[in-house]
């Protein structure tokens, strides 16, 4: 597999630290897919394919609703992650270790495409959501989940660059909500919702942890905690209170559709 700059950061970030996105990690939590998928009708047996799949719980969840899954991801053990946990709960998916920029798949050979918390490590966005709209059937859907900020807060938007550049060097950019639209209509996609809800964040040594992070940008972020400009306080609710950071994530959920 020949990977750029970003994805070789990626697989060498999640190829090490994949033990931390199991069972305790926030993205055991599904309640976003679940609720994204609310109004989408899709039948049991569809064909689900989930872009960087991490540790596995967006395809583990869309196989226990009975779609037949693919899941695929740049980084191994990231995929041994998922299989474990699909063997214990008795689930079966199809694992593929690729990049989210290039798919192996025919045209028109799913039913929906997802994509959680993985976009803002891409090294080619636009790449990505052509080829979900490549593979996508006639009537098929497209998921997207990651973290974003609003189109209008630049200050708010560079400050959570450094903040997560620093914590993890694999972060690429977090798309602003209209870039992941944009992308979407230049991909032929017609966006059916699109919504930023705020996602309380636990505190900033849990962060660190599931990331790695060095002793010396944990420092830096720190640093730029306390002086984080009014703009980001904000728009990430960034308060700190009885020694601890209370921050809120902007997490973007679309939904778009390949209309046929
Ligand atoms: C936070 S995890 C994803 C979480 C997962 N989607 C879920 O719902 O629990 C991010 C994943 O993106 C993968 N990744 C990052 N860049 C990638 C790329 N360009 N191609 C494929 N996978 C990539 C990483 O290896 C990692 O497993």
């Amino acid at each position: 597999m020949k990977l750029d700059e970003a994805q070789r950061a990626a697989q060498l970030q999640f190829g090490k630290q994949s033990a931390q996105y199991g069972k305790g990690h926030i993205l055991a939590d599904v309640a976003d897919v679940a609720a994204a998928l609310d109004d989408i009708a899709l039948k049991a047996g569809a064909r689900a394919l989930d872009v960087a799949t991490g540790a596995g719980h967006t395809a583990l969840y869309l196989a226990g609703r009975g779609f037949c899954v693919t899941a695929c991801d740049v980084a191994a053990a990231m995929l041994d992650r998922t299989a474990e946990a699909a063997a214990e709960r008795g689930l079966q998916i199809d694992l593929q270790q690729h990049v989210a920029e290039v798919f192996p798949y025919a045209d028109e050979s799913f039913d929906l495409v997802t994509c959680r918390v993985a976009g803002h490590h891409f090294s080619d966005p636009a790449a990505f959501v052509k080829e979900a709209a490549r593979v996508l059937k006639a009537g098929g859907w497209f998921l997207l989940i990651d973290g974003s900020v609003p189109n209008d807060e630049p200050v708010a938007e560079a400050w959570t660059h450094q903040v997560e550049k620093l914590r993890d060097p694999s972060h690429g950019r977090f798309l602003r909500q209209g870039e992941w639209s944009d992308l979407c209509e230049q991909a032929d996609l017609v966006v059916k919702s699109s919504e930023l809800q705020p996602m309380k964040m636990p505190d900033l040594d849990w962060y660190f942890e599931a990331a790695n992070t060095s002793e010396e940008n944990r420092v830096k972020v720190r640093e730029l905690v306390k002086q984080a400009p009014a703009e980001a306080r904000r728009v990430f609710q960034l308060v700190e209170r009885d020694g601890k950071v209370i921050w809120w994530w902007q997490r973007l959920t679309l939904v778009a559709a390949k209309e046929g």
